[in-house]
């Protein structure tokens, strides 16, 4: 057997980012989770802190240890999603309050600390949400980056453009300084951008497919996909919404899935207009430095079939 892929997850759950975290669940043969570092995004912390908890208590993973992290960006106001969301992030089912508690230790803190612990080039960050907290740990200790095995984030766009803005995705366009101090890092880096995920449809056939396994888990899922879709079809006129976050996830079991290019990418900060744009040099026109593996086409059907498979083995 190869070895499991030590990961941190940083999350601001999110049905989204809950089918990602459903995902590593599924995965225990491959995937060895750390910890879950929560991060103020789609909700605010307090929130999604709690449906961390939630989650982990809806799949029966008690031992997960669960960090509350940064409230707010680094520099800028929090913007929310409540709109796609809904008010507590993970609207749809009926969930209970969770009995599970944080870690007392800050996101932060575990995040470093767990990295200089580790052997170095062995822990995989994946974001699926603003990178406040892994650009906060990166300022605090510099030594921790060269430790980093890869860092898989689901974030930007390019081609399709943005979804919050004209030229920007969300959880850049949330905090882009700390996007800025992320890509700056050194750490090599894979993105999963909206013009991957905007492959991804929660079609009728393959949530029923994920209805058909019948736990409680599967259909908490599909309720919360069921909410979370009804923006985007009104949005694109799309069979189902794009489910963005568990790409990260899909990433580490089935690389082959993907295809893209490593290139520069560059985090716009200064201007109002296109603050948080990802400016991804595709075709190579500048010497800058190629910093990012930026995906660009993934195999749906694939995806879909790997989810489903481990969504049953929860
Ligand atoms: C990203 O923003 C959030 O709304 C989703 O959870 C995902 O991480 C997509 O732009
Ligand atoms: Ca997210």
């Amino acid at each position: 057997m190869t070895e499991k892929r030590k990961i941190i997850i940083d999350t601001d759950p999110g049905q989204d980012d809950a089918a990602a975290i459903f995902l590593a669940f599924g995965s225990p043969d491959e995937i060895d989770l750390l910890g879950i570092t929560t991060v103020a995004g789609n909700v605010p912390l307090s929130y999604t802190s709690r449906n961390a908890l939630i989650l982990c208590e809806l799949c029966n993973r008690p031992s997960v240890k669960v960090f509350a992290g940064a409230d707010r960006p680094l520099k800028r106001p929090l913007v929310t999603a409540e709109h796609v969301h809904g008010k507590t992030g993970l609207d749809g089912p009926v969930l209970e309050e969770p009995k599970l508690e944080l870690q007392k230790q800050h996101a932060v803190d575990f995040i470093i600390e767990t990295l200089r612990n580790e052997p170095a080039g062995t822990v995989t960050l994946c974001t699926l949400g603003p990178l406040t907290n892994i650009a906060t740990a990166l300022t605090r200790a510099p030594d921790i980056a060269p430790r980093v095995r890869e860092l898989v984030m689901m974030g930007g766009g390019f081609f399709e453009g943005g979804n919050i803005t004209p030229a920007a995705e969300f959880n850049i366009y949330v905090d882009p300084e700390a996007a800025k101090i992320v890509f700056g890092a050194g750490i090599p880096m894979v993105m999963m951008p909206l013009d991957v995920t905007h492959q991804l449809l929660t079609r009728k056939d393959r949530v029923a497919r994920m209805r058909a396994i019948g736990s409680p888990p599967a259909i908490a899922m599909v309720e919360m996909l069921e909410f979370f879709e009804r923006f985007d079809v009104e949005k694109y006129g799309s069979d189902g919404g794009p489910l963005h976050d568990p790409t990260v996830i899909a990433y580490l079991l089935k690389p082959s899935l993907f295809s893209g290019r490593l290139c520069n990418v560059e985090i716009e900060t200064g201007s109002e207009l296109t603050a948080g744009m990802t400016v991804v040099d595709w075709w190579h026109v500048t010497d800058r430095k190629r910093n990012v593996q930026v995906m660009r086409h993934v195999d749906a059907d694939g995806f879909f079939d790997l989810l489903i498979e481990r969504f049953a083995r929860i």
